[in-house]
């Protein structure tokens, strides 16, 4: 199986930890390792390296070119993908497929996201082998069981089984509906739906087609001759608005396994392992520690000498040029500290 790894996105619930150069899945958050280079191991359990392909933007390309040498992996170049401009992951999906049904024909493909957190276990191998046999005649979507009613994801209503023998292999897909508001994700999660993680399986030309069908200004951008003038004229859109909600050869296969997408400093806090205080703290660099006194359950993300007294509840993400402080629980409004950035540049 092909594995084609998105890598473009920006990451603004990150500030500052994540920037516009350094977006969320280039940073090293937890054990050094950052989350594209996890991602790229997860698809070496399916795929060679000439198989893998990462589509990410002229302006990441060097980290990409890093962090693959420093994991001692080579792609072959002409496998990284590079867009002019981001368009959201419909148009860096489309175009990846599309190259890739061209150089290889039609072929089965792994959309792996780069920005999560995931646990590889036997589960997690028996749902890719499930999905790679699904993805012959499905899109297939990975479902996991929700905790709460986040409004940042996609859903996934399963209906019918597919079985192969008495073997079920996933389900139809009776509804997919992308980031819902907080009253319908709540319906959502007490009547059995699942979130949708980002990943993805199907045969290149199944999802042409789809795309197509669904989408057609982004499949008629990409006939353009140059890249430049399809990514100028193709909309904007991800491929959970643009294609898994309107298709009706949607699939699901659940994963029962760990899942934190680390879209917000809350979910980081809840990835990361806590002291007694129920601190999580993550310092850069070897000589440097944090003191709490009468401190919990704080997130402390640091590159100096850090003291906390009395403080609870905290996210204190403290960098070279930035300090954010902010209460936990409010993580999801970062990314109104960017935008005012963006209003003053
Ligand atoms: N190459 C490229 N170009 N990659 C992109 C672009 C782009 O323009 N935009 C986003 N990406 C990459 C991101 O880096 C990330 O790895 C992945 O595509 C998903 O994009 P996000 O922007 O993070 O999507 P999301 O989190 O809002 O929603 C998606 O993921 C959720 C799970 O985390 C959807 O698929 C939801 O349905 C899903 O629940
Ligand atoms: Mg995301």
């Amino acid at each position: 199986m092909k594995t084609l790894i998105l890598a473009g996105g920006k990451g603004t619930r990150l500030w500052p930890l994540s920037r516009e150069l350094m977006p969320k899945q280039f940073v090293r958050f937890l054990d050094g390792e950052s989350l594209f280079q996890k991602t790229v191991e997860r698809a070496l359990k399916f795929s060679k390296p000439a198989e893998i392909f990462v589509v990410t933007n002229e302006e990441y390309k060097f980290r990409v070119l890093d962090d693959l040498e420093e994991l001692g992996v080579e792609l072959p170049a002409e496998n990284i993908f590079l867009e002019p401009v981001g368009k959201n992951t419909l148009p860096a999906i489309y175009w990846g497929v599309k190259r890739i049904e061209e150089t290889f024909g039609d072929s089965v493909v792994a959309v792996l996201p780069s920005d999560h957190l995931i646990e590889v276990n036997e589960a997690y191998e028996k749902a890719f082998a499930r999905a790679e046999k699904l993805a012959r005649d499905y899109l297939v979507t990975f479902g996991i069981k929700p905790t709460r009613p986040h409004t940042g994801y996609g859903y996934i209503r399963p209906g019918e089984a597919i079985k192969e023998g008495d073997r079920v292999l996933g389900y139809r897909v009776a509804e997919f509906k992308e980031k819902p508001d907080l009253e319908t994700a709540k319906k959502y999660v007490e009547s059995g739906y699942y979130w949708n993680s980002g990943m993805f399986a199907f045969r290149t030309e199944v999802f042409l087609e789809e795309a197509k069908k669904h989408t057609p200004e982004v499949a008629k951008a990409f006939e353009e001759e140059s890249v430049e003038r399809a990514y100028e004229l193709v909309p904007e859109i991800s491929v959970d608005y643009g294609v898994m909600e309107k298709t009706d050869k949607a699939a699901v296969v659940p994963l029962n396994v760990y899942w934190n997408d680390l879209g917000s400093f809350d979910a980081i806090y809840e990835a990361l392992e806590k002291d007694e205080d129920g601190n999580a703290v993550v310092m850069k660099g070897k000589r440097t520690y944090h003191i709490g006194v009468n401190s919990k359950n704080n997130l402390i993300m640091a590159e100096r000498l850090t003291a906390t007294v009395g403080v609870e509840d905290l996210i204190i993400i403290d960098t070279d040029d930035a300090l954010l402080i902010a209460h936990r629980g409010e993580g999801q409004k970062v990314k109104e500290v960017y935008k005012h950035l963006k209003e003053k540049n």
